[in-house]
């Protein structure tokens, strides 16, 4: 067999083999296929796209090119969830610990932020000690003892999608959406998933723009799912404006740590607890989701779930002081609050305007490996259809340099569109 033909009949719109998807997987992350050629493949799929079956293949064959891990003697049911991305999703954060407290183990592997979207271990990097590097053994000690692990993912699990993935990157290869659904997959698959509820953002903050295409994504990745034997749901969610208010890290592990305490933002809140109700559900642990969803909210009234937040805190080696006071946590210099310059109703509050403003006061990276800045970050204080009187303060920045700062509210003002008519609120989750 042969790369380039590989190449060519995807230029040519033709359907690959299982075969053939095996041997350039397999190739690619044995070093044996060169960049360059991945390159024209990835962009050859992200033009002419693939059918669900070779879709399957690939996810499949990702999986395989790394170690999987077997969870079925730990727990019943593994269950995991995992978010497409967006702008001030800390919702991790609140929903494993209300899962995990209402009796459903969950043992997750996050990621860091990838471009304007943030990522849940640098979040929890903002408590200081937490550490992320658990080996297997201890990620399945973890699960056992507390019922709640957060961790990063081994190097070991699907390791063709971390080098695929750095590949499309820089390649402008990262918004197709078979290329979407086999790499959080077969990440899912890897890491030894048996049920799996997906949150499909869409919106301006999120990979996908548009509803059809975030169906068409979530569709895929369920399909994909049942045909490797695991129970998946996905959920279509907005991305439009910042999910509740805090964006940065430590800002946001402080308005997760509100919400385990039955406070925090509505929407927010709304968001937690309808995706904890799907994975009590899918984990057998409620029959409906009304039953469901008053588990989760009675995890949140009795403290249970904080207390499990913090349970985790500890097993990982982070200092739980942080946690029952989160008033310690890091905090910027410069704090300014920036007041309406309109009256009227909120028309939008571009969720990718303000994550680019926060990648650049450095709560995010602009390259791989960059350090960032657990301190900085923006509380949006409105929601889309809010009517605002001129003078309220619109937002607050926490930044670190008085450069970035002026740089910032320059951004995040602009991100922020009124109108004089009434403007009806954004949908939380859509159908
Ligand atoms: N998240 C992933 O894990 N992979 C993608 O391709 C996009 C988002």
């Amino acid at each position: 067999m042969r790369t380039i033909d590989i190449i060519t009949k995807k230029r040519e719109k033709e359907e690959l083999t299982k075969e053939e998807i095996i041997f350039f997987v397999e190739g690619f992350a044995k070093g044996e296929i060169p960049d360059y050629q991945a390159s024209a493949w990835a962009m050859a799929v992200l033009l002419n796209g693939m059918t669900p079956r070779e879709t399957t293949e690939l996810t499949l064959a990702i999986s395989a090119t790394g170690d999987t891990l077997d969870l079925s003697d730990v727990v019943d049911i593994a269950i995991d969830k995992h978010s497409s991305g967006g702008v001030g999703d800390k919702t991790t954060l609140v929903v494993l610990p209300v899962v995990a407290a209402c009796g459903l183990p969950v043992g997750k592997m996050s990621g860091r932020g990838l471009g304007f979207s943030g990522g849940t271990l640098d979040k929890l990097e903002s408590i200081p000690g937490f550490r992320i590097d658990l080996t297997t053994e201890e990620f399945k000690q973890q699960l056992r003892d507390v019922g709640m692990v957060l961790s990063g993912q081994s190097a070991d699990l699907a390791p063709a999608d971390g080098k695929l993935y750095a590949l499309r990157d820089v390649t402008g290869t990262v918004p197709s959406i078979p290329l979407i659904a086999s790499s959080i997959m077969s990440k899912k698959i890897a890491a030894g998933a048996q049920a799996i509820v997906l949150d499909v953002k869409l919106g301006l903050g999120a990979f996908m723009n548009t509803l059809e295409d975030a169906r068409e994504l979530a569709h895929q990745m369920v399909a994909i799912g049942e045909l490797a034997g695991r129970k998946t749901v996905a959920l279509l969610s907005d991305m439009n404006q910042p999910l509740g208010h805090a964006v940065g890290n430590a800002l946001e592990v402080i308005e997760a740590i509100d919400a385990l305490h039955g406070g925090g933002p509505d929407d927010f809140r709304e968001h937690c607890l309808h995706v904890a109700a799907e994975m009590l559900v899918l984990g057998e642990r409620a029959e409906n989701m009304n039953i469901a969803r008053k588990m989760a909210e009675d995890a949140i009234a009795d403290g249970s779930g904080f207390a499990k937040f913090r349970e985790l805190v500890i097993a990982q080696d982070g200092d739980v002081s942080y946690v029952d006071h989160p008033e310690k946590l890091p905090k910027a210099k410069l704090i300014e609050t920036v007041p309406s310059p309109h009256s009227g109703s909120l028309l939008e509050v571009h969720a990718r305007y303000i994550g680019e403003a926060a990648v650049e006061l450095g709560a995010g990276r602009a390259q791989k490996g960059d350090p960032i800045d657990h301190a900085v970050g923006f509380v949006i204080h409105h929601k889309v259809g809010d009517k605002i009187e001129a003078g309220e303060p619109l937002f607050t920045i926490h930044a670190n340099n008085a450069e970035l700062l002026a740089q910032a509210r320059k951004e995040v003002l602009a991100a922020h569109r009124f109108s004089d008519a009434p403007v009806p609120p954004l949908p939380l989750f859509y159908m």
